[in-house]
């Protein structure tokens, strides 16, 4: 289940989008439709974008320059996470949690990192899916996560209202040593 439309970027994201390093390389983790991949794109950034199904993301690799890079990968298989060896100077995901992958994307940045993180959390499951516990987000999890390793910026735990409302976690949080 979405939360938000699944074409429109994210408030969260778009609001952050400025303090990811100009320029830099930026994974959208579990990237789906794509509406980060081309909002990065658009803003400049250099994406790698990594989900099972690609095939959303794919057909944008020839008119962006060498700038998007395409990783069709099953993150969920036990496998160590396959970017394991690189750094990002920013880390995107929305709406997907799968929690053995959450310690390396914290060490996935590069210095200056930046981590924008926004998905469902607990006490999600009154407004329909995702209602399993390992696809909601504890309270404080996304604050746990960040905090201490990164700074963070922002952190909220709310729940939505309006045509979809959910609840939901987001953090904004850089890595040290810019
Ligand atoms: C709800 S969508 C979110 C897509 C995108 N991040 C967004 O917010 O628009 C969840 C995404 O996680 C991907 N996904 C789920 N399980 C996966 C797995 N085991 N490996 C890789 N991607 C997976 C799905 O293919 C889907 O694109």
């Amino acid at each position: 289940m979405m939360h938000g439309s699944p074409s429109r970027v994210s408030a969260w994201i778009a609001r952050f989008t400025p303090l990811l390093p100009a320029g830099g390389c930026v994974l959208d983790l579990a990237c789906g439709g794509g509406r980060h991949t081309r909002h990065l794109l658009d803003a400049g950034y250099r994406v790698v974008a990594v989900d099972r199904d690609v095939s959303a993301v794919a057909p944008l690799v020839a008119a962006h320059d060498g700038r998007l890079e395409v990783l069709e990968v099953d993150l969920e298989d036990g496998s160590p996470f396959p970017l394991r060896a690189r750094r990002f100077d920013g880390i995107v995901v929305t709406n997907y949690l799968h929690r053995p992958l959450l310690a390396d994307l914290v060490a996935g940045l590069a210095p200056g990192g930046v981590l924008l993180y926004e998905t469902f959390a607990v006490g999600n499951e009154r407004f329909g899916p995702p209602t399993n516990p390992d696809f909601l987000l504890r309270p404080g999890e996304l604050l746990d996560l960040a905090h201490p390793r990164l700074r963070v910026v922002a952190y909220e735990d709310v729940t939505v209202d309006g045509d979809h409302p959910a609840c939901v976690q987001r953090v904004a949080a850089v890595a040290p040593g810019a």
